[in-house]
């Protein structure tokens, strides 16, 4: 199993010895591109988005204690869990514009989105045959939307603008009646099956071919996907206790060649890229991974979150990559289907960051020493460019000189070149190969990072 350990947000060891490397050329070749992209927009968006809470962790009585904090408390279990499985009946993200939300990524600099088709709730953005818990069903209102079909619409503006598609879907299905019996009402929920998979395999057997369809349904019906996100990383194995993910994947893979499937925490070739959640990796781990972490404090709406600031998120996304990683960024749409303004402002001006410095973010790999003090590199694919980039601290404001530390691996520079303005930066080299950066009185400073290319 992998160990992952978040000390803190943003800190993480991680041991990933047994990752099972993909021997798939088709694969190998969609994880470069996947490498390049380094930056995805995750949205989670569902039934829970329109009351503002916890998305469907608040259904399982075992997890209560964390997830239905903000239920109000004289509410009894089983009245709830039917309230929130009635959501569907409101659901009517009348403002929901996919050409808003895929602009919005490519605004803020996004390669990619990774979308949840259907989280653990059960309840599908997209017109699966499979249920009828779904946008698409009359029994909710948005039905009669010309946009019903959330997946089809986002995933066909997204790949119009040259954005990659990941499908987020939940392997746990908490609506499914070969799941949890009577929808969780009236028993004690955990995230697991109601009963002993064992003691009832043909049962177990539908939920398989159930979600089977599901996934080879977003395969063909919502393709090109180029990857599939597989949530609920507590049923796995493989066998007649399992969901047959290896066999389902390779049936996706003739479908969609080089189709790259994360079935997290798994260790079986089934997890192409390793996905820490909430945290950063302590230093390089030389596999393809990606990092999903919440612009605000939670994945799905919240109505008073707090977002983190656009300094944070830049130095985040440094630190990502300067580390060999993805960066999945997610925000939670609102109940009526727009972007939350201060998401919006962020995404922005993440987007003009990038802009002027993104030769030092996409495509890259990475160059050690990786972090030193406030400076984080990378290097182009090909070695030929080395970027160093500086992370300014809030309020760091008279900046004349700056010290780029002594690094072997980097050899001494002979021209520094600031990547935004094209300036290059004189210098003065110190006896222990650090050199001390002088900038010009002139000299524009960005208000959280700047990027350099080092020349040797
Ligand atoms: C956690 C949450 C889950 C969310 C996922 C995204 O596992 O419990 O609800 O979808 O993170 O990474």
């Amino acid at each position: 199993m992998i160990a992952l350990a978040c000390a803190a947000l943003f800190a993480a060891s991680l041991d990933v010895s047994h990752y099972v490397e993909n021997k798939d050329p088709a694969v190998r070749a969609s994880l470069e591109t996947f490498r390049d992209r380094k930056l995805g927009l995750m949205m989670h968006f569902g039934l829970y988005s329109q009351a503002g809470i916890i998305e469907s962790w608040p259904l399982v009585d075992d997890d209560a204690h964390w997830s239905r904090r903000e239920i109000e408390r004289d509410v009894p279990a089983d009245a709830f869990k039917r309230g929130y499985y009635a959501l569907n009946k409101s659901f009517n993200p009348v403002r929901y514009r996919p050409e808003a939300w895929a602009d919005a990524a490519v605004r803020g600099g996004f390669k990619y989105v990774v979308f949840t088709t259907k989280h653990h709730d059960g309840f599908c953005l997209h017109d699966t045959k499979f249920t009828d818990y779904k946008t698409t069903d009359p029994s909710c209102p948005f039905s009669s939307n010309p946009r019903a079909d959330v997946v089809k619409t986002l995933f066909d503006a997204c790949r119009a603008r040259g954005l990659g598609v990941t499908a987020y879907f939940s392997k746990a299905d908490w609506h499914h009646p070969d799941y949890w019996d009577n929808r969780g009402v009236g028993i004690r929920t955990t995230r697991n099956p109601s009963f002993e998979i064992e003691s009832d395999l043909p049962r177990w057997k539908r939920f398989q071919d159930f979600t089977r369809n599901q996934i080879l349904e977003l395969v063909r019906n919502y393709g090109p996907i180029d990857a599939l996100w597989l949530d609920g990383g507590w049923i796995h194995g493989e066998g007649p206790k399992s969901l047959n993910l290896h066999d389902v994947v390779a049936e996706a893979r003739r479908t969609t060649p080089g189709l790259i499937a994360i079935d997290r925490w798994q260790c079986t070739d089934c997890e192409d890229v390793i996905t820490p959640e909430q945290c950063v990796p302590d230093e390089p781990i030389g596999v393809p991974w990606e990092s999903c972490i919440t612009l605000a404090d939670h994945w799905g709406y919240h109505y008073d979150d707090c977002y983190k600031s656009a300094r944070e998120v830049i130095h985040l996304l440094v630190d990502v990559v300067a580390k060999g990683g993805n960066l999945a960024l997610n925000v939670g749409p609102m109940p009526d289907g727009r972007l939350p303004h201060p998401a919006v402002e962020r995404l922005e001006r993440l987007g003009d960051w990038l802009g002027k410095n993104g030769a030092a973010i996409y495509g890259t790999r990475v160059q050690a020493p990786y972090k030193s003090g406030p400076w984080a590199f990378t290097r182009s694919k090909d070695g030929k460019r080395v970027f160093a980039i500086c992370l300014w601290k809030a309020g760091e404001r008279e900046l004349r000189t700056q010290l780029l530390p002594a690094a072997k691996e980097l050899g001494a520079p002979k021209r520094v070149v600031h990547l935004a303005s094209g300036k290059e930066i004189p210098f003065a080299a110190r006896a222990d190969g650090g050199v001390v950066l002088a900038f010009p009185a002139d000299f524009a400073r960005d208000e959280c990072a700047d990027a350099f290319e080092i020349f040797r």
